[in-house]
């Protein structure tokens, strides 16, 4: 069997801490010796990051939810052929910020079809699937408010944007693929202080994956 790393995907809605959890697992792993790739979505690749600054200023909003769905897709089968996959297959861990799952809940939210996404995650991926997703599952009001308090004075991107129900919405895509697909995904409650996600996180990684997260003693040099 070819050799090679675990792909976690973080998943879920505006405010959920995921980038937060995602660094502190990054450093964790670290710590136990593993080599941690982490990346996110869209981006991860100079052509991604372009794509991305597109989607989210709001630029393609025009083209209408299937070409934006298109342009994630494309973001992605880069960044899945430049950065994730070789990363993977020299045995390094790849931590990604969102992934296909926000696709579904987004742009499936928008309009787009299960046909059509079914397709778009085909030609991105191939066979390519997380290893284990972690859905940090918010209550959408309070993730708003933690968004609107991080963000201070800056205008919200593309998909912050969007009204309380769009993003409820997308929560109940989130929680209905987390049932869908248990052996995948598991789903934390994010409301939580940020040092109980984070053991939450670390229990889950250990069992699910067998990964051991107990830190490794540093060489002491023997010159
Ligand atoms: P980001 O700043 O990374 O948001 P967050 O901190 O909430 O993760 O911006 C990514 C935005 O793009 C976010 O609002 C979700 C949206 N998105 C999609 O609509 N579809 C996708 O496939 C992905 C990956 C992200």
């Amino acid at each position: 069997m070819e050799h090679r790393g675990f792909f976690l995907t973080f998943e879920g809605g505006e405010g959920s801490g995921k980038s937060t959890q995602m660094r502190c697992l990054a450093r964790t792993m670290q710590r136990a010796g593993r080599s941690v790739r982490v990346t996110r979505e869209p981006g991860g690749t100079p052509a991604a990051e372009a794509l991305r600054a597109a989607l989210l200023s709001g630029e393609a909003k025009s083209l209408g939810p299937l070409a934006e769905a298109c342009l994630f897709a494309s973001a992605r089968a880069d960044h899945v052929r430049q950065l994730i996959r070789p990363a993977l297959r020299q045995g390094q861990d790849v931590l990604c910020d969102r992934f296909i799952d926000s696709t579904r809940a987004y742009q499936g939210g928008a309009g787009v079809s299960g046909e059509e996404l079914d397709l778009l995650e085909k030609l991105a991926l191939g066979d390519l699937k997380p290893d284990l997703t972690l859905l940090l599952d918010l209550d959408v009001e309070e993730g708003m408010d933690r968004a609107d308090t991080r963000r201070r004075s800056e205008q919200p991107d593309r998909f912050e944007a969007d009204r309380m129900q769009d993003q409820e919405k997308r929560r109940q895509a989130f929680l209905q693929m987390a049932n869908d697909e248990p052996d995948r995904f598991s789903i934390i409650d994010a409301s939580q202080t940020v040092d109980r996600v984070e053991k939450a996180v670390a229990a889950i990684v250990t069992e699910r994956l067998g990964i051991d997260l107990s830190p490794v003693a540093k060489q002491s040099s023997s010159l």
